[in-house]
């Protein structure tokens, strides 16, 4: 179970901000800007040489990513809409575009450039991803208040089993009541 509020808080992109960075051909980071790692919360060095999914968020949809890779191995230029997760559990949206870096014609990396987007689309867009993940990975976020003796329960079963309190919760829904 999240038990950190951090994830609810929004980290907003100023305006006149590029976030930049490149990867090699396999995700991994080989370029941050100090931008990137003040909005993701991260320091520039512990970015390098992380795969790019470091900063991938939980509400983002498989497809979305996999249709970002199709694109670009297609020589292609991928654009669109991320929500992205910070080093301390908070969030940034951004809309992105990926592309590849070419010297003397031949693929070397790939880079990305991002900047803000406006509140309305963030709306649309959470609800878009929201959907995606209902209909494609069969996973919806719920968040819901419990008293406090059951989430001690769930949590220690959770420890006991040394899995998520999520997964407790599921288990017992889908073994007991349906
Ligand atoms: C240049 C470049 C930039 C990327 N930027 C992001 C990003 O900002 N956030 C993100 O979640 N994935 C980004 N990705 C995609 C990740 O490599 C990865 O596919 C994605 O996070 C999904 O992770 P998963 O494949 O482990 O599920 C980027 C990929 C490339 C090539």
């Amino acid at each position: 179970m999240q038990t950190t509020y951090q994830m609810f808080v929004e980290t907003t992109v100023p305006s006149d901000e590029l976030i930049v960075s490149r990867t090699d051909l396999s995700g991994k980071i080989t370029y941050a800007n100090e931008t990137f790692a003040q909005i993701s919360g991260y320091e520039v060095d512990e970015l390098i040489g992380k795969p790019h999914n470091i900063v991938r968020h939980p509400d983002m949809p498989h497809s979305v990513f996999k249709t970002l890779w199709e694109t670009l191995q297609r020589g292609e230029m991928w654009k669109g809409y991320v929500k992205n997760l910070r080093k301390d559990g908070g969030y940034y949206w951004v809309y992105a575009e990926v592309s590849g870096v070419y010297k003397d014609g031949v693929l070397i990396e790939y880079k990305s450039l991002r900047v803000p987007m406006d509140e309305e689309t963030k709306v649309k867009m959470q609800r878009t991803y929201d959907e995606k993940c209902e209909q494609e990975e069969h996973k919806s976020r719920v968040v819901v208040y419990l008293q406090s003796d059951l989430v001690h329960k769930v949590e220690t079963l959770a420890r006991e089993k040394a899995c998520s309190s999520d997964k407790i919760i599921n288990d017992i829904l889908g073994d007991t009541l349906f």
